[in-house]
């Protein structure tokens, strides 16, 4: 580390205590990428190098924030504060200029900040900014490629000796800057891991508290900082489901089952049963017509004595009950996309019953049998948490992604869907109807 770096090197921060933040401050490139677990330092590096590159270079100019202007100022705007000796920029060569959010230094190096907004405003904002020596952007993960790229093309401020810098922090986050930074690995782009545990300004119940705070996968995450933890957008984590294939339970009570009825001729129709905790049978057809799919599926409401089956009730699915309801009362429409019961825990009824049936799969409360196209549907489901609330990803998604429609594994949701289950169950005892 140059010399000079020094001057900003007050008793508040000092990166040779966190070996990560060392390598950064230390590295070369045009773009760093200082990624991973929270709490790893990242924002407080970012910030440390703005602050460097301003003193090092007399007259240079910098932008540092994020997409979100107020979390810029709760986090990245305080740590600049605490960091920011305010001799650096005292008036009346230096001025901070609140409304209009830039500092000056006495060295007439200048610094501006804040939020860039949604894309049409970032956009904007990015175009409008006068040539820089440098950036940072916090929580990188969160503006698009594009944005950056906009971003890097201000880099051209002509200053002598100047080393161009763009400084990225981000939260490990499949996208664009995981292809660029860690799959590509492309010239000129360096990528430092942070964890918490190089960080030694966190509490020492940091971990403690994470743990008790998050799921297991999310606090995984947020230690291990890993971009590719097992099961961070996985529904079911690939260990459980081989659990559940190599498991094996008693099939005990009545039986109870799921029907994924298909939308197009190329596609299948899927009849999953199962016994207590144990899938007792998997048929698969494919859809030719509604009349066929019903009288298929009427054998095996006979054969297996049904006490309930869930019948996806969106599109051709609808059909199929409608022709079977009236014959057998255990059939049940249901409309995955309705409500959940827990509405602030779950997106949907498909994310309810999905989330439930994860939660066997921890629990170690199924047994499927060793299945091809079960197992790589099951693999493939990806969930996620907008506002805190369990999302699956839709079919749709999924055929984008170039993944099969995940028939199987909504069938074996449907013959969990459970809610409502044991009520009805008490009225049937071998498909007939008791009470
Ligand atoms: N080298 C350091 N010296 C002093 N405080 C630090 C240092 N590195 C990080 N911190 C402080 O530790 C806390 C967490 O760091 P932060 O940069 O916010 O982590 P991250 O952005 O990775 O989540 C912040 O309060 C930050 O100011
Ligand atoms: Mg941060």
């Amino acid at each position: 580390m140059a010399k000079t770096r020094h001057i900003y090197l007050k008793k508040l921060y000092d990166p040779s205590v966190n070996k990560q933040q060392w390598i950064a401050h230390q590295s070369e490139e045009r773009y760093l990428l200082y990624g991973g677990a929270y709490g790893g330092g990242k924002t407080a590096m970012g910030i440390n190098e703005g602050i460097a590159l301003r003193v090092e270079y007399p007259g240079n100019r910098g932008f540092m924030g994020c997409r979100d202007g107020t979390d810029f100022k709760r986090n990245a705007f305080n740590q600049l504060m605490k960091f920011l000796p305010p001799e650096l920029y005292a008036p009346p060569r230096g001025v901070h200029h609140q409304s209009d959010m830039y500092i000056k230094l006495i060295n007439g190096s200048v610094i501006y900040y804040g939020g860039l907004g949604n894309d049409a405003e970032a956009v904007k904002k990015i175009s409008n900014m006068p040539e820089l020596g440098w950036f940072f952007i916090d929580q990188a993960e969160e503006i698009t490629e594009n944005q950056f790229m906009l971003l890097d093309g201000r880099l051209r401020l002509v200053l002598s000796g100047i080393k161009y810098r763009a400084l990225l922090t981000a939260n490990p986050d499949p996208g664009w800057l995981r292809t660029r930074f860690i799959s590509e690995a492309r010239p000129n782009h360096r990528y430092i891991p942070a964890l918490p545990k190089d960080n030694p300004f966190l509490p020492s119940n940091y971990e403690e508290i994470l743990k008790k705070n998050f799921t297991k996968d999310m606090a995984r995450r947020m230690l291990e900082g890993d971009w590719d933890v097992e099961g961070i957008d996985q529904l079911i984590p690939y260990p459980d489901i081989r659990d559940a294939i190599k498991r094996d339970m008693p099939a005990k009570g009545s039986t109870v089952a799921g029907l994924d009825v298909a939308e197009f001729g190329g596609a299948k129709t899927v009849f999953i049963a199962r016994q207590g905790n144990k899938v007792i049978d998997i048929v698969s057809w494919f859809h030719q017509d509604t009349e066929f799919s019903a009288g298929t599926v009427a054998e095996l409401i006979r054969k297996h004595k049904l006490v309930i089956l869930n019948i996806d009730s969106i599109g051709k699915g609808g059909e199929v009950v409608v022709l079977l309801k009236n014959d057998y009362p255990c059939v049940r429409g249901v409309n995955v996309s309705e409500q959940a019961s827990q509405p602030d825990r779950y997106i949907n009824k498909r994310a309810e019953f999905y989330g439930k049936l994860a939660k066997r799969f921890e629990m170690g409360e199924i047994d499927i049998p060793d299945h091809t196209a079960l197992g790589a549907e099951l693999v493939n489901l990806h969930k996620k948490y907008p506002r805190a609330r369990l999302q699956i990803e839709s079919k749709e998604k999924m055929r984008a992604r170039g993944v099969p429609s995940p028939d199987f594994a909504d069938a074996l949701m449907l013959a969990f869907a459970s809610d409502g289950i044991k009520q009805e169950a008490s009225m049937y005892i071998r498909g007939r109807r008791v009470g």
